[in-house]
């Protein structure tokens, strides 16, 4: 359990820093993808097989960036117990755009009012799916700088991901994630090694500014996913030999226990744990390939920058890593494959689906691999350590016990028809940016606990409500002032959630 020292009291430099909770939000609707796929005309088989997906989320009129972003904040600070006085940084990553110049962390900032706290650093970032990264890392070099004054930091990664009628709707989804950073973390951001890969190619992008839509070319898309993804390892993978004493391995997947990557949708997920496989493949030395890759001999004249889309390198090599995937890949995919592709929270959806899988005690110690990527393109490899206190009181325990309603929660949700599903595409379409407006979506659909839409002015100016919570309105006032934070037992948030759904 962290405890703080304000800036003067401390002595010595912030340990540790890293990600000390984690609190996912997902719309309470989805639309069934094989449903989808017979809706859409498409092959039965496209959307679940070939593309690895099961479900996908979606948001009614009721819900905007700033509404998912509050939901998933209030929900963050309240299953923490900390005060939000005690927050001194936030930062949102999201590419859904309302207020144009004025930020969703501006939005954030009523939560605060209560306790009096505007001293709070930090703005969005943008950059496709890349801004919830681009806020971590911000919000960890400031708990590792001189200008950290001993308060929590705070990350927000919240996106709406809605693609016009075609190939790409089925890879949509919506979501939010909050992350609170701090020192003596239990999932700890790895000094030195991050790699990243940033350059200009116009892939996926939002030129039309009245539109929810992105202008996308799906397959370049992915051709710079892969690179992205081929670059960011070899770097992250030379950072961390250089770390390392010159006994030690060199950095191949089997020095990872977890590889977690940005989920456009699963397969491509799959399809990219294979491609460091190859990437290993590539650099291992010549007199060890038969050995280690028996079989594969043939490949080792392919270059990488040859073979984004080479079926043969594909297939051999997801063939080689199916039991990798399996082990340290498949349980990072619960949320990608039910909600679908979050944008900014994707990757941070998967961290949150992977801890959810195992138990405190059998995290403890392990090196988790994270890809993200954004489209544009800035994309960036790192990696966590997981600390090795899994105590009952520990704050690792208190992170995998938050994270345990996860099944649960999605279980919970509505499904709706796709031709229900289209019609609120439709409405999303021709009310978006309209003022003055009031939504017409359900709020009763909405889990307990969601801020949501309740008019836009003739000056596009927002309200917001929320719907009630049971636990948190019978158990006033949370440890407000306490630099310490304790978990609410995950258990009881999900069951007031059922209760309130049915
Ligand atoms: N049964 C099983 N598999 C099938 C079937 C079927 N009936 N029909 C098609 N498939 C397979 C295809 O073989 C293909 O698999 P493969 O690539 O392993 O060969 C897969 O399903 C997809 O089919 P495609 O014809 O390639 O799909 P299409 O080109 O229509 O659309 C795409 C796919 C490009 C990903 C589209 O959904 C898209 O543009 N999405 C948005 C962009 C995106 O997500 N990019 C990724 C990185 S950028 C980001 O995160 C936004």
């Amino acid at each position: 359990m962290p405890s703080f020292k304000s800036s003067s009291e401390r002595t010595g430099w912030p340990q540790d820093v890293g990600i000390i909770a984690i609190e996912v939000y997902f719309p309470s609707q989805f639309v069934d993808q094989k449903e989808l796929e017979s809706f859409d005309g498409a092959s039965q088989g496209k959307y679940t097989i070939g593309l690895g997906q099961t479900k996908m989320g979606f948001c009614s009129d009721r819900e905007d960036i700033n509404s998912l972003c509050l939901t998933v904040l209030s929900r963050l600070m309240e299953r923490t117990g900390v005060g939000y006085e005690n927050i001194g940084r936030l930062e949102v990553g999201t590419e859904t755009i309302i207020d144009k110049s004025k930020s969703v962390k501006s939005c954030l900032m009523q939560l605060f009012e209560d306790a009096g706290n505007s001293d709070v650093e930090g703005i969005d970032t943008t950059n496709a799916c890349y801004g919830g990264t681009a806020a971590l890392i911000n919000a960890i070099n400031w708990v590792e700088s001189s200008s950290w004054d001993g308060r929590y930091a705070v990350v927000v990664a919240g996106d709406i991901a809605v693609y016009a009628t075609g190939p790409a709707r089925p890879t949509g989804g919506a979501g939010a994630v909050a992350m609170l950073v701090g020192p003596h973390a239990p999932l700890i951001m790895e000094k030195g090694v991050r790699g990243s890969h940033m350059c200009h190619v116009y892939d996926f992008y939002k030129p039309d500014l009245s539109s929810e839509y992105p202008t996308v070319d799906g397959k370049l898309s992915i051709q710079c996913y892969l690179s992205a993804l081929d670059a960011c390892y070899q770097t992250f993978s030379r950072k961390s030999d250089a770390s390392k004493n010159a006994s030690s391995p060199p950095m191949t997947l089997d020095q990872l226990d977890a590889v977690i990557f940005h989920s456009p949708f699963c397969k491509l997920v799959q399809k990219s744990l294979a491609r460091l496989a190859f990437n290993d493949f590539l650099n291992t030395p010549a007199d060890k390939v038969a050995s280690k890759y028996p079989g594969l001999e043939a490949f080792r004249e392919k270059k990488l920058e040859d073979t984004y889309f080479d079926k043969d390198v594909e297939r051999a090599f997801m063939d080689y890593s199916q039991a990798l995937f399996q082990a340290k890949t498949k349980p990072s995919l619960l949320l990608a494959t039910q909600v679908g592709n979050m944008y900014t929270p994707s990757v941070y959806g998967g961290l949150a689906s992977f801890l959810a899988s195992n138990s405190a005690r059998n995290l403890v110690g392990k090196k988790v691999a994270m890809f993200s990527y954004g489209s544009g393109l800035a994309a960036t490899m790192f990696s966590l350590r997981i600390s090795e206190d899994a105590g009952p009181d520990s704050s690792l325990s208190h992170l995998v016990t938050s994270l345990a309603d996860l099944t649960v929660r999605l279980d919970s949700r509505t499904r709706v028809s796709p031709s229900v599903f289209a019609e609120t595409m439709k409405l999303r379409e021709s009310t978006h940016h309209k003022a003055p407006y009031t939504p017409v979506g359900s709020i009763d659909v909405l889990f307990p606990g969601t801020w949501y839409l309740t008019h836009v002015d003739e000056k596009y100016r927002r309200q917001y409500e929320r719907r009630p919570l049971i636990s948190v309105h019978a158990t006033p006032p949370i440890a407000s002032t306490s630099t310490n934070y304790a978990l609410k037992d995950s258990s009881s948030v999900s069951a007031d959630l059922i209760s309130h759904q049915t």
